[in-house]
């Protein structure tokens, strides 16, 4: 679909890059010629993901938490010192579970807004000041949620979404001037690794909540993110681009998940 080499010299990091969605834009990113590094905190997850994807390209592990600056730091250290620069940012590492929003506690919520918020922030801030703002030039997507009703069922991801979508319109006027465009993509519900973690009770008959009656599949998540990160993208900034198969325009899901919820 793309152009072989689209990608040929650039350096990617995407983070959560070790499992389902993250794994599959690495692998696209790989195939038209970048060097990818892919980062999470499971050093077995990306071991194994690094073994496949050798296979395919250059690919390079980094073990990180996103909720640790010291350990973004340290990430952004190794790029720098392996390959220099740093031209493409995917902020796609990030997880919540499903609840009423009554029965969430304190520390439930903010560990989800933690990683989902503060932790894309802290990634963000720290890749931009050590590469993107020097070389004025960098390229951001971050990979949020369908929030265009709210999130009921997951009231705290929807909630840092929300606020990862504010920040992807923020960051894409202040940081212009250097040249640096940032965007997002707000997957539906995509067959993915992530739905191993949901009570099978919601998962069942989800297909029916979609609009064309299937879930997405990883690619097609990882084919915008090529797209919007591309120079085919070159005026596009500050834009969050919904891949949910008209899934946010359509359908009673909250009944759905109240049935499944307690
Ligand atoms: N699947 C869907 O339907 C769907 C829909 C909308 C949005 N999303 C979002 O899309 C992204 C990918 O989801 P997925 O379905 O591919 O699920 P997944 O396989 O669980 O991927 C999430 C990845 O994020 C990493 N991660 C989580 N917290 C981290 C942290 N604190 N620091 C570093 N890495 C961390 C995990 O690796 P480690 O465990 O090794 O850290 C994992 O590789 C997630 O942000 C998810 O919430 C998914």
């Amino acid at each position: 679909m793309f152009q072989n080499d689209l990608f040929k010299g650039k350096i990617v990091l995407v983070t959560g890059g070790g499992s389902g969605i993250g794994y599959a834009i690495a692998k696209q990113y790989l195939a038209l010629g970048a060097t990818v590094y892919i980062a999470s905190r499971n050093a077995e997850k990306i071991a194994k993901a690094i073994t496949e994807l050798k296979e395919i390209g250059d690919v390079r592990s980094a073990i990180a938490d996103i909720r640790e600056t010291a350990q973004i730091e340290n990430l952004a250290n190794q790029i720098k010192e392996e390959v220099g620069r740093l031209d493409i940012l995917v902020n796609n590492a990030g997880g919540q579970f499903p609840s009423a929003a009554e029965n969430i506690s304190y520390n439930g919520f903010r560990a989800v807004v933690t990683n989902n918020l503060i932790g894309t922030f802290y990634v963000t801030q720290i890749m931009a000041k050590t590469f993107f703002i020097p070389q004025k030039d960098g390229n951001i997507v971050n990979i949020i949620a369908n929030i265009f009703r709210g999130f009921p069922g997951m009231v705290h991801t929807g909630a840092a979404r929300a606020g990862v979508d504010n920040m992807t319109k923020t960051l894409a006027i202040e940081w212009v001037r250097y040249n640096i465009r940032v965007n997002a993509i707000a997957p539906g519900i995509i067959q993915s690794s992530g739905m191993d973690t949901y009570p099978p009770a919601i998962i069942k008959g989800i297909e029916k909540s979609i609009p064309n009656q299937r879930m997405g599949t990883v690619d097609e998540v990882a084919y915008p993110v090529l797209f919007l990160s591309s120079p085919m993208a070159s005026y596009i900034s500050g834009e969050t681009l919904y891949v949910d198969a008209g899934n946010r325009l359509w359908g009673d899901q909250w009944k759905m998940w109240s049935e499944s919820l307690t």
